[in-house]
């Protein structure tokens, strides 16, 4: 066997041993991008190899943290894909409206700024109060980062540009508080947030939510992992309720799409059929 051969043998004994002990199963998680993020965590820790690795994982909790944060990829920012917000702002806030109280499930929040942006959208169209976000991450890192609401001063220039692309047009630093190098959020932005603990590969769904956002998430995961999130998303949504997943991810071909009408086909924002 070569040498690279080995290491994808150590590489699937690592994944199997995360499922044993931990109970986190990656082994549904693309190849390629799993190997890469492994071999960078690699080299940034103790070990010289995946075998060492794996006899300290399977009494170490902290080893598995920490590959858990290797693993998972939680790059996000305030307003992401602009003309996504806009769409949701001019094209979905209308239905939204119509309901007097709404549930949304963000599901691979990360660090929340998706949700935060959510909070800030609905707010200024008029819907205060009148939601509750579920924002959830199976990287309780990244969920602890979330609730504290807290983001490096350097990128809010970024974010008020995305945020007034979006359709803002309020002042984006009424948002914030500056302190030093960074930028607190508001805390009543984070009062109609719940953040918790959600694994996509083993955990349910959550009850009649109007709005399931699961963007730059399923990118990372194979066929059979994919169409289980889907299955959950769908299960989730009311009838009417909306699914918006991430640029790069289409809904067409996949089992549940005959359920869904595409609202915007290009940002991957589709509705759930009432019939
Ligand atoms: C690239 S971030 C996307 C953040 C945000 N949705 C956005 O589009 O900006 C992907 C997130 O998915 C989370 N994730 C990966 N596997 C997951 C799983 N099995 N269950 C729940 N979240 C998962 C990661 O921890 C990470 O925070």
């Amino acid at each position: 066997m070569k040498p690279d051969e080995v290491e994808d043998v150590e590489i699937r004994l690592l994944l199997e041993g995360m499922q044993q002990v931990y109970g986190y199963d990656f082994r549904d998680y693309a190849a390629a991008s799993i190997k890469r993020r492994l071999t960078h965590w690699l080299a940034e820790s103790e070990f010289d190899t995946f075998s060492q690795a794996q006899a300290r994982l399977l009494r170490d909790r902290d080893v598995f943290e920490s590959l858990l944060r290797g693993i998972t990829v939680n790059v996000t920012e305030m307003f992401r894909d602009p003309p996504f917000f806009r769409a949701v702002r001019e094209q979905v806030v209308p239905f939204l409206k119509t309901y007097p109280f709404i549930k949304i499930w963000h599901a691979g929040c990360a660090t929340g700024e998706e949700a935060y942006s959510m909070a800030i959208l609905l707010n200024e169209e008029g819907m205060a109060g009148r939601y509750r976000i579920y924002a959830t991450d199976i990287n309780e890192t990244v969920l602890k980062k979330a609730s504290e609401g807290v983001l490096p001063i350097t990128e809010m220039q970024r974010f008020t540009r995305n945020y007034q692309k979006s359709g803002g047009n309020a002042s984006f630093a009424d948002y914030y508080t500056a302190r030093y190098d960074r930028a607190i959020l508001l805390a009543a932005l984070k009062k109609n947030i719940v953040f918790a603990p959600h694994n996509l590969a083993a955990d349910g769904e959550f009850g009649e939510m109007n709005m399931v956002l699961c963007r730059n998430v399923m990118i990372y995961f194979k066929a059979p992992l994919k169409e289980r999130c889907l299955h959950l998303f769908d299960s989730s949504l009311l009838p009417g309720g909306f699914l918006c997943l991430g640029l790069k991810e289409a809904l067409e071909k996949k089992k549940i799409w005959e359920r869904y009408e595409e609202l915007v086909p290009t940002l991957r924002i589709y509705q759930k059929r009432y019939g």
